[in-house]
C-alpha cells in the first residue's frame, strides 16, 4: 500500500473523514502527540489499529470526539466530571466513564468503561467532524515505540500499512493526554500527561491515584512504552552523567537549563555525541521524543536524561522518561 503524506487543506480533510468512515486508518494530528485514527463505530476498522501497530488487544484505545455534545452518545456522562469538562475540553485531557452499548468491545478491550477525547487542534477536530462518526485513536507509533510528534515519526513507523498521513507539524505540547476516571465513586489520575495533576486538583480537588483491584486501571500503563532502541538512564547528578558520558562511547546527554546547564553543556560536548539543553519542562516535554528518534537514526547507544523537577507537566514528563528507561538511573549504577 502507498502510504500518502498530505497537508490539512480542505479536500485531504474530507478525504481523510471519507476513509475513516470507510473503515481504513488515517493517521492525524492533535496537540498532544500524532493519533493513529479508525472509525469507532466499526469493529474490523478498530481491530486493524492493534494489527498495524502491534498492540496487545486488551490495551483499549481512546475514542476521539468534536464537540462535548458528542459525547453523551456513547457514554454515561456524569454530573462529578462538568466542571472538568467544562475547564479541560476541548484540551490534552482524556475522560472515562461507563460505556454505552454502541461502543463495540474491540474499541474498549472488553472493558465496561470508555475512554474519551476532545482534541483542542482544529485539524484533528476538522478530520473527526468530516469523518461523521467517533474515531478511535492510540498514539500512531509502533507498540513500545517513542510517541509520534512529527510526521516524519508516523511515516518512520507506518508506511506501507496506511493510506493517508496528515501532516499538521510539529505537536505543540509532545507527550500524550492526561486521563482522568469518573467512572467510579471519586475522579482518579490513570495516566499524568498534559495537563498538570495540579491544575486539574485547582478545579476538582485532590484525585486518587491509588490502586485498588476491583477497580480497571489503565491497561496500557502496564506494558513497555516510549522506548527507543538506545538504552536510556535518568540522572539527577550531573557529575555522574559526565562520568558515564567519559566512560562510555555513543552517549546523548539532556539537560535543563535550571542550575547553570551551559557550563555542564561545554564538559558534555567534550565528551558526549550531543548534549541538548532543555529551557524548561514544557520544551523537555515537547521534544523528548523527536530527540529518541533522532538518536536512534544516528544509532546513538545510550541517552542520558536529567530528570525534570516532579510538578507540573514535570511529573508527566517524569512518568515516560521513567518508563522509556525502565526505572533505571545512572544513580544506582554507581551507587
Ligand atoms: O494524547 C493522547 O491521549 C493520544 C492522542 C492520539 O489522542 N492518544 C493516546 O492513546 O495516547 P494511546 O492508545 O497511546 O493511550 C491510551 C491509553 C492507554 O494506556 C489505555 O490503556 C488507556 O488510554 N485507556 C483507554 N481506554 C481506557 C479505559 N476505558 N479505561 C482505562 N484506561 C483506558
Ligand atoms: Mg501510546
Amino acid at each position: 500500500m502507498d502510504t500518502i503524506i498530505a497537508k490539512p487543506t480542505q479536500s485531504y480533510i474530507e478525504e481523510a473523514g471519507r476513509l475513516l468512515r470507510a473503515g481504513r486508518l488515517v493517521a492525524f494530528p492533535t496537540e498532544t502527540v500524532y493519533g493513529l485514527g479508525a472509525n469507532a463505530l466499526m469493529p474490523e476498522a478498530a481491530k486493524m489499529i492493534y494489527e498495524v501497530k502491534g498492540r496487545p488487544s486488551d490495551n483499549p484505545l481512546i475514542v476521539h470526539v468534536s464537540s462535548v455534545d458528542d459525547m453523551y452518545d456513547l457514554a454515561e456522562v456524569n454530573s462529578a466530571a462538568l466542571p472538568f469538562i467544562e475547564k479541560f475540553m476541548p484540551g490534552a485531557a482524556t475522560v472515562v466513564f461507563k460505556k454505552k452499548p454502541i461502543i463495540p468491545d474491540t474499541v474498549t478491550g472488553g472493558l465496561d468503561t470508555v475512554a474519551i477525547r476532545l482534541p483542542s487542534l482544529k485539524v484533528a477536530r476538522d478530520i473527526i467532524r468530516a469523518a461523521g462518526v467517533p474515531v478511535c485513536a492510540p498514539s500512531a507509533n509502533t507498540s513500545s515505540k517513542p510517541s509520534p510528534t512529527k510526521a516524519e515519526h508516523v511515516m518512520a513507523d507506518l508506511k506501507g500499512k496506511i493510506p493517508l498521513i496528515i501532516d499538521g507539524g510539529e505537536c505543540q505540547i509532545g507527550i500524550e493526554s492526561t486521563i482522568v476516571d469518573f467512572s467510579g465513586d471519586k475522579p482518579r489520575l490513570l495516566r499524568p500527561g498534559g495537563i498538570p495533576r495540579e491544575e486539574i486538583e485547582k478545579v476538582i480537588g485532590t484525585l486518587a491515584t491509588d490502586v485498588s483491584s476491583d477497580r480497571p486501571l489503565c491497561p496500557g500503563m502496564k506494558y513497555k512504552h516510549y522506548s527507543p532502541a538506545a538504552e536510556v538512564f535518568l540522572f539527577k547528578d550531573r557529575e555522574l552523567a559526565l562520568r558515564y558520558a567519559e566512560e562510555n562511547p555513543s552517549v546523548v546527554v539532556i539537560v535543563r537549563r535550571e542550575g547553570g546547564a551551559e557550563k555542564s553543556a561545554d564538559d558534555f560536548k567534550r565528551c558526549a555525541l550531543e548534549c541538548f539543553v532543555m529551557d524548561d519542562d514544557y520544551k523537555y516535554a515537547h521534544s523528548v521524543f523527536d530527540i529518541f528518534r533522532t538518536c536512534d537514526d544516528k544509532g546513538v547507544k545510550n541517552i542520558l536524561c536529567e530528570v525534570p523537577l516532579p510538578k507540573g507537566i514535570g511529573q508527566s514528563l517524569y512518568n515516560r522518561l521513567f518508563k522509556a528507561a525502565g526505572g533505571k538511573f545512572l544513580e544506582k549504577i554507581y551507587g
